[in-house]
């Protein structure tokens, strides 16, 4: 079956860990987070997928390539502009001879792909929209449904007087392909506020498809951090990289780590680290690749990603470093801090709690 991903966003409400590398390849358990997708994708048969990217594009297809090392077909557009997600498909058009699936480029979910698509047949509709149930959906995009499940209404980020239910868009579509006649060539057009609109208004049947699976959009480091918290308190249940190494405990690859290390689950701990004595790692934590633990530090209930470096002492709570740091000797970094790509803190700091620090480069 085919697919279009949109991953042409910024990612801007996950900065500084967006300042330079896409949302779709921030790591989820030390793996970008659209592998984790493409996996759930071509577990329900999606294996012929398009990828429409916008920003920083290189940065992920130098990773994939043309997806045969992940079992499916990649295919890549890029648009010269930011087209929106309705012009992001159109412009890639001529891949779309058959029913495919959208895919906004920033969900979690464990949603049943397979169902979906049989109720779409039977219900022969035009669209399929996946529902999912939130507490606010003013961030959101909101339906209303009759009995029967065909959508009467689409608002975007309504306000909370204006909002018809606490059902939204889960950002999951299944399109048919003569819809795409709706969708003007190279103009800006959205799903959202365009083209579900406009199909309501001409009649054509959009049906919605609810549902409780898990369901979450990464976009804030919030989210971020509690993706990580859910698949690692398997609350979502998904494989990690690695081999067990004890109760909750998981190693990739060669690492050295000191008989004299503490460490508790659950925590992943990426390929050719060192972990020096004394350390304490309390989960939930990720400590991503080639990184160098240094002596008496303490991680607890932190992200890691790869090629980090801690002098010795450093203690670290519920906080995402990025990639590339450095961080100095007995230095703290207290909860809800996150750190860019690339940063340095010297010895004895203490970053308080919520600190955003920015990577060098992109501070101007
Ligand atoms: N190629 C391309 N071009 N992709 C785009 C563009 C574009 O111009 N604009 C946005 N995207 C991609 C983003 O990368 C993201 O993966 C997806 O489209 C949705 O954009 P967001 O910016 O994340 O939108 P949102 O989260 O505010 O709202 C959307 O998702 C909600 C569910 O999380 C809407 O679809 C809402 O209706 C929905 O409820
Ligand atoms: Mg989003």
């Amino acid at each position: 079956m085919k697919a279009v991903i949109l991953v042409g966003g910024e990612g801007t409400r996950l900065r500084p860990l967006t300042c330079n590398i896409p949302k779709s390849m921030v790591p989820i358990i030390n793996r970008p987070f659209l592998e984790h997708m493409i996996n759930h994708l071509k577990s329900h048969g999606i294996d012929d997928i398009t990828l429409a990217l916008c920003h920083l594009p290189d940065q992920i297809q130098s990773y994939f390539g043309d997806g045969s090392d992940f079992g499916v077909k990649l295919t890549y557009v890029i648009e010269d502009y930011p087209m929106g997600t309705a012009g992001a498909v159109k412009n890639v058009e001529q891949h779309l001879d058959e029913t495919f699936f959208v895919f906004n480029g920033d969900i979690f979910t464990d949603l049943d792909f397979s169902a979906m698509m049989r109720s779409h047949r039977q219900m022969g509709a035009k669209v399929t929209i996946a529902l999912t149930p939130v507490e606010d959906p003013t961030i959101y995009g909101v339906v209303e449904t009759d009995a029967g499940g065909r959508l009467l209404r689409f608002v975007e980020k309504p306000s909370r007087d204006e909002a018809p239910s606490n059902m939204i868009n889960a950002g999951t579509y299944i399109v048919e392909p003569d819809v795409l006649s709706h969708i003007p060539p190279r103009c800006f057009f959205t799903f959202e506020r365009e083209l579900f609109p406009l199909l309501l208004n001409i009649g054509d049947p959009i049906y919605g498809y609810p549902s409780n699976a898990y369901w979450i959009d990464i976009g804030t480091t919030e989210k971020y951090q509690k993706l990580h918290h859910d698949l690692l308190t398997r609350r979502v249940s998904r494989g990690f990289p690695g081999q067990r190494a004890g109760e909750g405990i998981w190693v990739e690859g060669d690492c050295d780590i000191h008989p004299s290390a503490q460490l508790k689950g659950p925590t992943v701990i990426g390929g050719n680290c060192v972990i020096d004595s004394g350390v304490q790692v309390k989960g939930p934590s990720v400590i991503g690749q080639g990184c160098h633990i240094g002596k008496d530090s303490l991680i607890e209930g932190a992200i890691v990603w790869h090629n980090t470096r801690l002098g010795q002492g450093v203690a670290l709570r519920n906080c995402i470093i990025a990639e590339g740091i450095f961080i100095g000797d007995r230095s703290r970094v207290a909860e809800g801090c996150i750190l860019g790509n690339n940063v340095v803190i010297g010895c004895d700091q203490s970053l308080t709690q919520g600190t955003r620090v920015w990577p060098p480069e992109n501070r101007r």
